[in-house]
């Protein structure tokens, strides 16, 4: 059994009378890449904040290597890398000089940061921007130098606030290779997204919080095994949401999502045989995935805040 890298246990933070993480529990082991699922509001980043330190909690408890977290503990912030939502670069400095900042915050000797600096950028794949200032990168290369940043001191575990929303498929893909490797190095990552491709595509294991309440945790495969059936059907025609008695009796869950309507359920390419022969009707039959589950567990979909 890998070691366990943080321990939270009925974890509570209000703000005034809000309840905004509501008594959660998760386990991250060493190696691992940990995700937290949820829409806009659900406390991911609260429950970031409160593990590194940055925000007081109300109850519960709350470890990093068996430390009990108080804010600045030196000793876990050199084994922690964080990446907040918002890239807080210094935009007067350049590139290669936001690194070495941090290698100096980190009391490295000169040669060390000059390695140092040259490896991440090659990481980042920002070595041809060294000296560009930050403020004309584009948000793709902004995020890669704040996760570069983040790994100055080698640290054990990555903590990443959204490492891609707003990024385009591209500068996603290349963020995603980059954790792999980090991933396949023995770094720990804990990261938060509404994305459900990254998380099933990084995450080893997931929990899906939504209004400071996990709904439910487990690798990605068991969720969608557990919650939802294996296939779906979406149904959308040019007029409106289609009437599902159109088509007769239908072999599934029905649920409605804006004007598509969705078919859960097994063996379903004869349903869609109907579907395509009929005028004016679209369909896309597809595995089920981690936004069917959340779905199913919330009423709403991801893009939607509580
Ligand atoms: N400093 C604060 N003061 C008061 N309320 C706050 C504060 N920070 C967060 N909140 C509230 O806590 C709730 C959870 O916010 P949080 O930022 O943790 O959500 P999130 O899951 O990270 O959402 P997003 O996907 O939009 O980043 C929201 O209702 C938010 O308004
Ligand atoms: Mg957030």
């Amino acid at each position: 059994m890998r070691s366990t890298i943080i321990l939270a246990s009925n974890l509570t933070k209000r703000y005034g009378a809000r309840m905004v993480v509501d008594g959660i529990d998760f386990e991250i082991r060493q190696g691992e890449c940990f995700g937290f699922l949820g829409p806009n509001g659900a406390g991911k980043s609260t429950t970031m904040r409160m593990i590194t330190g940055l925000t007081p909690r109300d109850g519960g408890r709350l470890e990093i290597l068996g430390r009990d977290v108080v804010p600045e503990d030196p000793l876990i912030a050199a084994q922690l890398g964080i990446v907040p939502q918002e890239n807080n670069l210094d935009t007067d400095l350049g590139v290669a000089e936001n690194l070495e900042v941090y290698c100096r915050y980190f009391g490295m000797p000169a040669r060390a940061r000059a390695e140092r600096i040259e490896h991440l950028l090659e990481f980042a794949q920002l070595s041809d921007r060294r000296d560009a200032p930050v403020r004309i990168l584009s948000g793709g290369m902004m995020r890669r130098l704040v996760i570069a940043r983040a790994l100055v001191a080698q640290p054990r575990m990555v903590i990443l606030d959204e490492p891609t929303t707003g990024l385009d498929p591209q500068a996603r893909h290349l963020i995603w290779q980059r954790l792999a490797s980090l991933k396949e190095r023995g770094v720990t990552l804990l990261l938060t997204t509404h994305y459900m491709e990254e998380a099933s595509r990084l995450c080893d294991r997931l929990l899906i919080l939504d209004q400071g309440r996990i709904l439910d945790q487990g690798t990605p495969e068991a969720l969608i095994a557990k919650h939802v059936e294996p296939e779906v059907l979406e149904v959308w025609t040019h007029k409106g949401c289609p009437d599902p008695n159109t088509f007769g009796p239908l072999p599934g869950r029905l649920e409605r999502v804006g004007d598509v309507l969705y078919v859960h359920g097994v063996q379903l390419e004869s349903l869609r045989a109907r579907v395509r022969q009929r005028d004016g009707y679209s369909c896309l039959l597809r595995p089920a995935n981690l936004e069917d589950v959340f779905l199913r567990l919330t009423g709403h979909d991801l893009g939607e805040g509580s």
